[in-house]
């Protein structure tokens, strides 16, 4: 019986002690097996119990239930105060600091030709234009017939045109779109519809697709005078209080009188530089009073109806205001020219 509790005292104060100063739950783990398990000390000494007599043998057993239960609750503190510990640690790697700065993404920026189209479409739409778009692969009828081009007409050359069949083009410009709003609406109607062009033409300021943006008006008593109007406002948003307009008398198949108009120099303020070829000015549109033929085309009542058209090129309007003097920037999609918009 001595040896017993002997030893039984010395299993609990070293296993209280390896317990307590165990550091790791890998530790602790093996600690279990070695103090609480089946090959364990505390089993071991079950097996001498059946050389104590039948009056010590209870008395034995309890001890060693006790020891057991207390090297037991010995155990569960240091796995709750280890496992604790882990999640403390755990937390403090996992730890955000809320004060940091976010990282910033890289972000796009909407194309200088979009951002020029929606512009322009502010304007006009301000002005009380509704907007449009039609097919880029057009009918020679509308691109043409409609127009007023007669059948033998230069424009109508290969040189110029990309034809997908003998009446079929792409549209080498925005005007078609007259006569497909016109001929579905009666007047009033005031539109601009901007979208793609194309012509076979390549250089610095020529690209064989590129955009163009039509703007038309028919109502009673529309003159020139309201076309001249509303252009005013127009580059008066688009390039600044103060620029000058100039109307010079063209020719356009559709239109009756035409007219090319200049806008004074963005650059020079119209003293004469290298962008305006010492002119003063710079040509930016066509327009006009659309002919009384096309409203034939499109059964408006000549006697009744007149109205103004106008149609320019965006790229031509994005490389004047911002100074860009190849056309061909805006197509290659060089981040280093597009961030700079
Ligand atoms: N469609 C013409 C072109 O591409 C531009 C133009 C001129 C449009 C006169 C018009 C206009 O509406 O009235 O060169």
């Amino acid at each position: 019986m001595d040896e017993i509790l002997r030893h039984l005292h010395s299993i609990q104060t070293t296993a209280e002690q390896e317990l307590l100063s165990a550091s790791t739950q890998e530790q602790l783990a093996g600690l279990r097996v070695k103090y609480l398990g089946k090959k364990s000390d505390l089993s071991q000494a079950m097996k001498l119990l059946s050389g104590l007599s039948s009056d010590q043998r209870p008395l034995a057993g309890k001890l060693i239930n006790e020891t057991k239960t207390l090297l037991q609750d010995a155990y569960d503190r240091k796995e709750r105060e280890l496992s604790e510990q882990e999640t403390q640690r755990k937390l403090a790697r996992e730890r955000v600091d809320v004060t940091l700065p976010g990282r910033r993404l890289p972000s796009g920026t909407k194309h200088p030709l979009t951002q020029v189209m929606e512009e322009i479409q502010q304007i006009f739409s301000g002005l009380g234009f509704s907007i449009a778009d039609g097919p880029e692969v057009e009918l020679d009828y509308y691109n043409f017939e409609a127009l007023n081009f007669p059948k033998d007409h230069p424009s109508r050359d290969m040189q110029d045109t990309f034809f997908i069949r003998d009446d079929v083009v792409l549209r080498t410009h925005t005007s078609p779109m007259q006569a497909r709003v016109m001929e579905k609406m009666t007047p009033p109607v005031r539109f601009i519809c901007p979208g793609k062009v194309y012509r076979h033409d390549a250089d610095i300021t020529h690209s064989p697709m590129f955009h163009q943006i039509e703007g038309f008006c028919v109502d009673t008593h529309i003159t020139m005078a309201d076309l001249k109007g509303v252009l005013y406002l127009f580059v008066s948003e688009m390039f600044g209080k103060g620029t000058k307009l100039r109307f010079r008398p063209s020719f356009f198949p559709f239109t009756e009188p035409s007219a090319e108009v200049d806008i004074s120099c963005v650059m020079c303020k119209g003293k004469g530089c290298r962008v305006c070829k010492m002119t003063g000015w710079l040509e930016v549109l066509g327009s006009g009073m659309i002919d009384p033929n096309v409203f034939g085309f499109v059964k408006y009542d000549p006697e009744k109806y007149t109205g103004y058209a106008f149609g320019m090129g965006i790229e031509r309007i994005a490389m004047l205001k911002y100074g860009i003097d190849d056309i061909r920037l805006f197509f290659e999609n060089d981040i280093r020219f597009l961030e700079q918009f």
